[in-house]
């Protein structure tokens, strides 16, 4: 180990992939660029790579996903690994098995990684602290704490269309509090250097502390897109708020949501995105989800590739190992 993170091994390369924090700037560039070798795989005749052939892949959603675990399953069919995609609500875990118990069952059916996503902040470190020394688990999303996956595959995207992460200001909007994403991005955006990372919404929205992670806060969204480069919005994340956090959608909408009038106070090339599931009407305009500036299903695409690079480099494999450029 280096130090106490769990994430790399003693030489300081990636063994777990949980959380940006914790990680350093020469990484993340590292997988930026790793990524890179990945992204024209997907346009190729024959989609795939032999990276990961031989290794035996367990995607384990406790939650449910769309984007991420489709893309993580065909990243690891385009390195030519075998995927297990667990149902879990037909798995034991349903029938009262406990969860390291499961995992247990997995080891000995000898999978190399762990795809989790689950509902409890910390689950993806619980869950590397139960299984043998050769299984490799990569975060997907756990709670309200990071989905890190999701942050590499933005930072691709932002340095796709904007190169010097330093010249960048980043509003992030919408439900701070529940956000696993805004909290990686955070992360990731100030490891990178970036010149501001604001943060927009209302006041039941936002952490208390966000302004120890370095960032602005604004309440008035109009100011906070002032000469913005970049634009994450974020989903109302219902299913996690305790209470009435809110007015109705629509009062929501007329004072966040993200509309073309209140986007020319950005840049005029700025860029908007979005992790999805959009709610359009509710965060998001769909004039804008669909417009000129939205670059959200490039962060789809973008995902397999930094999940290809991710899945690599746990497994201890470079190009070096197997042919990636065409
Ligand atoms: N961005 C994201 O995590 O989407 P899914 O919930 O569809 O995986």
């Amino acid at each position: 180990m280096t130090g106490n993170n769990i994430q790399l091994d003693k030489t300081g390369n990636l063994k777990h992939f949980l959380s940006i924090e914790g990680l350093n700037k020469p990484l993340l560039q590292t997988i930026l660029d790793y990524a890179e070798s990945f992204a024209t795989v997907g346009e190729r005749p024959i989609k795939k790579i032999p990276l990961l052939r031989g290794k035996t892949i367990a995607n384990l959603f406790f939650e449910p996903s769309t984007r991420t675990r489709t893309t993580f399953e065909l990243a690891a069919k385009r390195l030519s690994a075998d995927i297990l995609n667990l149902n879990i609500s037909t798995m034991a875990t349903s029938k009262g098995e406990i969860l390291s118990d499961t995992l247990h069952t997995l080891e000995a059916m000898h999978c190399d990684m762990f795809v989790v996503r689950h509902a409890n902040s910390g689950a993806a470190h619980y869950i590397t602290s139960q299984v043998a020394s050769h299984i490799s688990v990569i975060n997907a999303g756990d709670g309200r704490h990071e989905h890190p996956t999701q942050a590499m595959l933005d930072m691709f995207t932002i340095r796709q269309h904007k190169k010097d992460f330093t010249k960048l200001s980043v509003a992030i909007v919408g439900d701070v509090l529940h956000s696993r994403v805004a909290r990686s991005d955070i992360h990731a955006l100030n490891m990178l250097g970036v010149n501001e990372v604001r943060i927009i919404g209302p006041h039941t929205l936002i952490p208390k502390d966000i302004e120890k992670l370095g960032v602005h806060v604004y309440h008035d969204m109009d100011k906070g897109l002032e000469n913005i480069d970049v634009v994450i919005m974020l989903r109302l994340q219902r299913e996690r708020m305790k209470g009435a956090l809110l007015p109705t959608e629509n009062e929501y909408f007329q004072r966040y949501g993200l509309t073309s009038k209140r986007l020319k106070n950005a840049k005029p090339n700025v860029i908007v995105m979005h992790p999805g599931p959009i709610n359009r009407g509710v965060e998001i305009d769909s004039n804008v989800a669909d417009g000129e500036h939205s670059v959200i299903l490039q962060q789809v695409s973008h995902g397999i590739a930094i999940r290809m690079a991710i899945m690599s480099m746990v497994m201890g494999r470079t190009s070096e190992d197997g042919e990636v450029k065409s």
